[in-house]
């Protein structure tokens, strides 16, 4: 059986590929600092899975410690970093905060890496290394551009640092995967995204919004050159996305005859406009949402979706999921979650 560490594995995408690699029988070990994320993650993993992967909660920027880990932990195979600060508002703000946190945290793995010999990395990148692009859906081949936050170019700088590293090393081989909009929650409600105060993001507030949290969505924009003027962006289930990291890892670890160093888009393909989620997210959860249009959000993209035939034809790995199905699962997830607090 192999063994896999998940860094961030606590958090949102981290925790839905935990399951997802459970479920295809490999041994996952959870290496998190809890920053932004809960303990209690671990035991959702457990309900859904059956197993409970072996965490503990570790700060990858602290190198002895993390030196320690990988020699008390012996026999690892592969590696998938997760493990970041991704507030791009925060990042612009506190800009030392994540080069220092999403920079040293890869540099101290990668040297642990080297020398401890798991030599299968999968990275988690991003779609904004892109910027705008000029041509639409944006393939791999399209040129990173200059990142719009320190956020964005710790993605571009990290891929960069895996693809000196791996070219350099005589072992390594990795996988940068591209995200698009990662949305939703597992089926089963027991995992799903955690946002820590106001949400960033468009689908935590809009099912915030609905269940009452939030006074009302604001639009940010509707004179943008789209169909009907608001942002247009490349949504996919999370669990789709987990299940990538799981075929990512197998093509490393099985199939040593390709590349050292690959990237991958992974999104739907489609490009869907928030005006058009607003409406999806009414139609599958029955609530007339409250929303107003207001000014645009600094250093938003207009609009970008994925080519994926790469992931597609490359990886075998296709988002299966419907945005309704999607939508469904972050409604369902907010309602349970809110339960469950007012339990506790
Ligand atoms: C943002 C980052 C992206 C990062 C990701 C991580 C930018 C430009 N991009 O993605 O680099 O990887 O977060 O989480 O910041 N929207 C509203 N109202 C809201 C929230 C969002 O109208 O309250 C709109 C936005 O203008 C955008 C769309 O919804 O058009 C999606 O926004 P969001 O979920 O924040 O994702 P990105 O901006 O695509």
């Amino acid at each position: 059986m192999y063994n896999i560490l998940v860094t961030g594995g606590t958090g949102y995408i981290g925790s839905h590929t935990a399951v997802e690699l459970i479920e295809e029988g490999f041994n996952v070990l959870i290496a998190d600092n809890l920053s932004n994320s809960d303990a209690a993650v671990i035991d959702g993993i457990e309900k859904i899975t059956g197993v409970r992967p072996r965490f503990e909660k570790i700060d990858l920027c602290d190198k002895s410690l993390l030196k320690d880990y990988f020699n008390k932990n012996p026999g690892i195979d592969a590696v998938i970093h997760f493990a970041a600060a991704k507030a791009v508002g925060e990042s612009v703000e506190k800009p030392l905060m994540y080069y220092r946190n999403n920079l040293i945290s890869l540099i101290n793995l990668l040297e642990e890496m080297e020398r401890h010999s798991p030599g299968s990395l999968v990275f988690s990148s991003s779609c904004t290394v892109y910027g705008q692009p000029d041509k639409l859906p944006v393939t791999e081949e399209a040129p990173v551009k200059k990142a719009e936050s320190p956020y964005g170019n710790t993605k571009k700088i990290s891929e960069d640092i895996i693809a000196d590293t791996v070219k350099a090393s005589g072992h390594l081989r990795a996988i940068s995967l591209r995200y698009f909009n990662p949305i939703g929650a597992h089926h089963t409600a027991l995992i799903g995204e955690l946002p820590r105060g106001v949400p960033d993001n468009l689908v935590p507030f809009i099912t915030q919004t609905a269940i009452g949290i939030r006074d009302e969505l604001k639009v940010f924009g509707d004179d943008y050159n789209t169909p009907d003027g608001s942002c247009i962006r490349d949504y996919l289930h999370v669990t789709d996305l987990a299940r990538a990291h799981v075929t990512a890892i197998k093509r490393l670890l099985h199939d040593k005859n390709r590349k050292d160093y690959e990237v991958f888009n992974l999104g739907t393909g489609t490009g869907v406009s928030v005006l058009e989620m607003i409406r999806t997210f009414e139609k599958v959860s029955g609530i007339k949402l409250k929303y107003r249009i207001t000014g645009r959000r600094a250093g938003d993209i207009e609009q970008v979706w994925a080519d994926t035939s790469l992931a597609n034809t490359e990886l075998g790995w296709k988002a299966e999921s419907s945005l309704e199905e999607t939508l469904a699962s972050a409604w369902k997830w907010e309602q349970y979650y809110r339960k469950m607090k007012d339990r506790n």
